[in-house]
């Protein structure tokens, strides 16, 4: 796809579609808001949408559909078993993704809540290039560790390196020659890593991950939630592939997994999710597992109109025009905090914007979580709601003890075709503001700490009257204004 330039010389990402449906948002006082963070234990998870002005929460499920997957919503041929939706499903993720045999599964946690019921026991060791919160989960509540590969580099917040995901393939290997091929069920890639910024792998490492998984025989599995950004990275920053297009890039990444499962909240902008492989033993091994935790093997769980626009939306991630929205908002709102010495997570990802809150609230120590905090202090001060991923976000050891994150960040999701520019530049601004106010955020402690996932309900309290100084500061510069 060609740059489009402005005679100005302004860097301005350009928004290539049209806006037909919208929705009101609110935004309401201060004094509101402060009451929402109370109600809700400060957490983001737990506010009333009625409370937040623009929704940075995630893009899971949020990223804006298009007219043709409205479209192909009405045709959805409803049948419990042998449904015509599910067979044009199959063939988009047979023309898209490249494989045959697919296992519907309600969301992207159910594939992995299979595919770790049928892989992982105890003793089992699961290599990956970083942990998602739900992925590492399923493989620890059936008695398995994880092992996280990446390069050093992955975890330097300044870094102009293209493919931080990138797993580590000496420490691969030394792993795999430890803890023995036998006991590792399945090495893991996750496509543009989420947790630590939406960092994309390349297509070479990939290639040199698959090396290893063949010489000591062990199964590869690709988690595609975010492979739609992967492969525009690709596309952006791999050399060999410069001239290539979507379409052979996706194919290129899922031909070389024996095993492929997404989420499609995120790929395909849909409900839903599913695994797909070439491999009729994988397919074998998880297909009861199937109407067992989700439903018949031709519906998974969705709906069936959601499956009508999970198979559009696949069709939609090969359209670069549509892939780079996101992307190119995010790199625009790097690049302006950045450009203002705000700490955020370089080079710009994809899924969205990560503030480094451990340098943004240097004086608040990793026991106080500096990362739900900062979340915290920028609803209240602006009413755009982002998500902690932190410590708030990783779990309690085997023994019950904290496990502090390697990164403590606020991310600000920028869902696909959602927020208009001067809504990005309204979250750039209520930023600067905080970050010269930062002193005034202290830190957060739980009242309430569920054993499982804690970060989605936990509740937590500040550990002073920070809220209220930081609010009468918002009052005494910012005024009348909301
Ligand atoms: N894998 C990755 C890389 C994800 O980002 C997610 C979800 C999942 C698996 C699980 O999929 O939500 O459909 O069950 N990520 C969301 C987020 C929740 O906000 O980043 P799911």
């Amino acid at each position: 796809m060609q740059e489009i330039k402005f005679y100005s010389g302004e860097n301005i990402p350009l928004e290539l579609h049209k806006v037909r449906i919208v929705q009101k948002l609110n935004l309401v006082p201060i004094e509101r808001r402060l009451e929402a963070l109370n109600e809700g234990g400060y957490n983001t998870f737990r506010l009333s949408t009625m409370d937040v002005f623009l929704d940075m929460l995630t893009d899971s499920g949020t990223n804006a559909m298009s007219d043709n997957q409205l479209a192909a919503m009405m045709q959805a041929d409803d049948a419990y078993a042998g449904s015509q939706s599910f067979v044009r499903l199959q063939k988009a993720v047979e023309d898209v993704l490249g494989k045959k045999l697919l296992l519907p599964v309600h969301q992207g946690r159910a594939a992995e809540n299979i595919i770790a019921t049928a892989y992982v026991k105890k003793g089992s060791l699961v290599p990956m290039n970083y942990h998602f919160t739900t992925a590492m989960a399923h493989i620890t509540q059936n008695g398995g560790k994880i092992a996280e590969l990446l390069y050093d580099e992955a975890y330097k917040i300044n870094s102009d390196h293209p493919f931080k995901g990138n797993m580590n393939i000496e420490k691969l290997e030394e792993v795999i020659k430890h803890q023995g091929a036998n006991n590792i069920p399945f090495i893991r890639m996750e496509a543009s890593t989420n947790l630590i910024g939406g960092q994309p792998f390349s297509v070479q490492n990939l290639r040199d991950v698959r090396a290893m998984a063949d010489k000591y025989g062990i199964r590869l599995v690709l988690d595609a939630s975010l492979l739609g950004e992967n492969a525009y990275m690709v596309l952006k920053r791999e050399e060999e592939f410069k001239n290539s297009n979507m379409g052979e890039i996706l194919k290129i990444m899922t031909g070389m997994a024996d095993l492929v499962y997404f989420s499609a909240r995120k790929l395909s902008s849909s409900r839903g999710g599913g695994m797909c492989t070439d491999n009729m033993t994988i397919y074998k091994e998880l297909e009861a597992l199937v109407p067992l935790y989700e439903g018949f093997l031709t519906y998974g769980g969705i709906s069936i109109r959601e499956i009508e626009a999970m198979a559009v939306g696949l069709y939609e991630t090969l359209d670069e025009s549509m892939i780079c929205q996101s992307p190119s908002f995010i790199k625009y709102l790097v690049e302006a905090l950045d450009a203002k010495g705000i700490p955020v997570i370089k080079p710009a990802g994809v899924l969205g914007a990560h503030v480094d809150a451990m340098q943004f609230c240097a004086h608040i120590p990793q026991t106080e979580y500096p990362a739900g905090a900062l979340a915290s202090a920028l609803f209240l001060i602006s009413g755009v709601r982002g998500m902690e991923r932190g410590s708030i976000s990783n779990q309690r050891d085997e023994y019950g003890n904290e496990t502090y994150a390697d990164m403590e960040l606020l991310r600000l999701a920028v869902p696909r075709r959602v927020f208009t520019l001067s809504q990005i530049k309204y979250v750039e601004d209520r930023l600067n503001w905080l970050y010269d106010n930062r002193l005034l955020i202290g830190g957060l402690r739980f009242v309430y700490e569920p054993p499982v996932l804690r970060f989605f309900m936990g509740g937590l309290e500040p550990t002073s009257d920070w809220p209220q100084k930081l609010m009468a500061k918002f009052k005494e510069d910012f005024g009348e204004s909301l």
